[in-house]
């Protein structure tokens, strides 16, 4: 019997430079996917897992992420006079319990394996996920949970991995894998490979599920790449003692760290809403209608 994952880091300390100028004053986890915050999907995610404890790194622009998270009272309350409930109940069934989220500060953005050290305190001594909140992974069963069942399983970290096109596969970091008998294992790690050298085309995706010790590796480890402390490091360094297995998810990633990314998101998830879908679906219609005909 394998301890619980029981807590979740969400690192959003970053700066977002590629969503600028949007993210100067709001941070990219705030950015809405048609009409919820990017992080409500992610915890979301989180707490389909079985996550009893969200842990949310950030810096920068600090309040606007933890206000998202407290129970708004006067609003509620307003809606409710106004005969609004099951809006009223949809934004307080998306607030987690009280106790269920905490916050912790990275004084500085130095790196995303900084920022996962940053919450060694509130993780402690015990096995936990790491969700990328611009990754927006959607599936019928979702990532994570999926992560969960391998880590029950095997007792193993778990990374995410998808398929990249192998044209592609120098803008990722990319692992290279080694079937067994009891499932395959993770052999190398490389971050942005040269073209034409990649080990495979499966990159590193979003979802983490890591055993404690990765703490004392951030600890001492030297900048990498960009001069920050880089996660990919430090998995690196724990595969010489431990067994890191991937999980190959096959369902669809936005990264909305990016404009294409952010705004396909939103595309595919509204069109995946009944009371949306018809009305945008004429609009594209039209939109595709006009470019056509320019373009003739
Ligand atoms: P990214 O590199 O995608 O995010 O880091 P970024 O730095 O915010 O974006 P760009 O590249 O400038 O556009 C992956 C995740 O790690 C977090 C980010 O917030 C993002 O969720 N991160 C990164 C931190 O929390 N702290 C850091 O020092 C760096």
């Amino acid at each position: 019997m394998h301890k619980k994952i029981r807590k979740a880091v969400i690192p959003a300390a970053g700066f977002g430079t590629r969503m600028l100028p949007a993210t100067k004053s709001v941070p990219k986890e705030l950015l809405t996917v048609v009409d919820r915050p990017l992080i409500d999907y992610i915890v979301e995610e989180a707490f389909a897992a079985g996550i009893e404890h969200v842990v949310v790194v950030h810096g920068r622009m600090k309040g606007a992420i933890e206000d998202h998270f407290d129970h708004a009272f006067e609003l509620d309350s307003s809606l409710r006079k106004a005969g609004k409930h099951p809006l009223a109940d949809r934004i307080s069934g998306a607030t987690p319990q009280t106790g269920a989220i905490s916050f912790v500060r990275q004084q500085e953005a130095r790196g995303l394996g900084h920022a996962i050290w940053t919450a060694r305190h509130v993780v402690g001594d015990e096995p936990f996920a790491v969700l990328l909140p611009d990754m927006l992974m959607v599936a019928q069963t979702p990532c994570l949970s999926s992560m969960v069942d391998l880590y029950e399983e095997t007792g193993s970290n778990v990374v995410a991995v998808e398929r990249c096109d192998p044209q592609e596969a120098h803008k990722f970091g990319i692992v290279s894998l080694q079937p067994g008998s009891d499932g395959s294992r993770i052999t190398g790690l490389v971050e942005k490979p040269a073209p034409g050298e990649a080990p495979s085309n499966f990159f590193i995706s979003g979802r983490y599920i890591l055993h404690p010790e990765v703490f004392a590796i951030l600890e001492d480890q030297a900048p990498g790449a960009g001069g920050e402390i880089q996660l990919t490091d430090a998995l690196r360094t724990l595969l010489q003692t431990q067994v890191i297995r991937p999980y190959e998810f096959a369902g669809r990633t936005f990264d909305c760290g990016s404009p294409t990314g952010y705004v396909s998101a939103n595309l595919h998830l509204a069109m995946a809403r009944p009371d949306l879908a018809s009305a945008l679906a004429a609009e594209i219609e039209g939109l595709l209608t006009r470019e056509n005909a320019k373009a003739a």
